[in-house]
């Protein structure tokens, strides 16, 4: 039976290759003034950052750059840019880019406001707190995909001092994106590890919602039709990255699988990211190859907790013929044609690749968080077996 749940969200998504016309007038329903955060240079060897100066020019902003947001940003970033925005007064936040410019400029969004006193990584990343002050309105132009912030509520933060890499998914709907300019053209020119990561972290948020419960649930048909067009234009893609048809079906595949639909009326597990995160926190390897490293040694731990959900992804994702097998050999042929998919497409399958050796095993067990919703919730133990196992 589908749990409680409210579905509310916002987002406006602006599509497809004339997709940048329209920014400038969701730029006028702004301030005049407009933090532009960026990363480390990419927009400017491609031609993005010029289109969106453009963009500003034209709707009459007074713009303040904000560059050089890191993959996986930072608590030091991340105050940097709430200095940044208190200075100068912003009224509107423009992140171009991926997951950790939008999670950043969401991060500097719910903060600018705070009393100077109060310290936004123990609020929103430790305590978990809601915004207590006014949220500044973000909108975002999309380079790289994978990790669904263009359309939800999420702000993942590193903080190297205490090796914890954390994700706050704030309940108030003014943290939301107001606007997402998504151009799958504009993912052309990301290297193919980024591509693949991006690939897998979607295949991953859709796991972590799909692999909880055992009701019959919409979500979960939802999830294996999103699973399957993933599969589908991954093979595509990887083979031609320019493969347009592809390019854009991953760019809405990842819009959807972490805009909370399919998370509707269901626990949701994301022990994998935690996981992940965790080796984040360590390596500051890129996000979705860390959960690739960790993801076949957490599910073929907690399969026999699940058995039929495993079952299920294993003839509906992957056409797995159920004939003359248990339940179990159906469950763990799944997690192998998942694998093979993994390999095929060029997936980071161990944390050592990523350098992470032997004796930080404690540690990343240490910043690893444990959550409830999934088929088993891990033991100490466990962790560390799994880590052992993702070497
Ligand atoms: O910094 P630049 O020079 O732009 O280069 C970036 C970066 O090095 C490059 N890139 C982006 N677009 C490009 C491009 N290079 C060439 N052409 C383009 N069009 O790609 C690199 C990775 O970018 P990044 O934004 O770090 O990647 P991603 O989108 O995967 O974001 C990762 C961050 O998002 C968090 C992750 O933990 C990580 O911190 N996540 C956020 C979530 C959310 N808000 O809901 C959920 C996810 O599970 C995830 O945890
Ligand atoms: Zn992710």
């Amino acid at each position: 039976m589908l749990g409680n749940f409210t579905f509310h969200n916002p987002v406006k998504l602006i599509f497809g290759t004339d997709a940048m016309n329209m920014l400038t007038d969701e730029l006028r329903a702004y301030g005049p003034v407009v933090q532009l955060v960026y990363g480390g240079g990419s927009i400017k060897k491609n031609g993005i950052y010029d289109q969106v100066v453009k963009a500003l020019e034209a709707a009459g902003k007074t713009v303040v750059e904000d560059a050089g947001v890191m993959p996986n940003p930072t608590v030091e970033k991340l105050n940097e840019g709430i200095k940044i925005a208190r200075d100068n007064h912003v009224d509107f936040i423009l992140a171009v880019g991926g997951g950790s410019c939008i999670d950043y400029a969401k991060g500097v969004a719910v903060s600018v406001n705070l009393p100077e006193d109060v310290d936004p990584w123990q609020k929103y990343w430790v305590d978990f707190e809601e915004p207590t002050c006014d949220v500044v309105p973000v909108g975002s132009v999309l380079t790289m995909v994978g990790t669904g912030s263009e359309m939800n509520c999420g702000s993942v933060i590193t903080n190297h001092e205490t090796k914890m890499k954390v994700g706050h998914v704030f309940a108030n709907p003014d943290v939301f994106p107001k606007f997402a300019v998504l151009n799958p053209e504009f993912t052309y020119t990301l290297p193919a590890y980024q591509m693949v990561a991006g690939i897998f972290d979607i295949m991953n948020h859709i796991t972590e919602q799909y692999f909880s419960g055992t009701d019959d649930s919409t979500s979960d048909y939802l999830s294996e039709g999103l699973m399957r067009s993933l599969i589908h234009a991954s093979r595509v893609a990887v083979k031609n990255p320019h493969d347009y048809e592809a390019r854009s079906n991953i760019m809405w595949c990842a819009t959807w699988a972490l805009n909370t639909l399919v998370a509707c009326g269901k626990t949701t597990d994301w022990e994998v990211h935690m996981l992940g995160q965790a080796v984040g926190a360590h390596t500051d390897a890129t996000h979705g190859m860390t959960l690739a490293a960790v993801a076949l040694p957490y599910y073929r731990l907690i399969m026999p907790y699940g058995v039929a959900k495993f079952a299920r992804f294993a003839t509906n994702v992957w056409g797995v013929s159920p004939e003359g097998k248990s339940g179990e050999e159906l469950a763990a042929a799944g997690l192998d044609a998942m694998e093979a998919w993994m390999r095929e497409i060029g997936c980071v399958m161990s944390i050592s690749e990523l350098g992470a050796t032997e004796d930080m095993i404690e540690g990343l067990a240490d910043s690893t968080l444990v959550m409830q919703g999934g088929y088993h919730v891990l033991t100490r133990d466990e962790i560390v077996r799994i880590f052992r196992e993702s070497l």
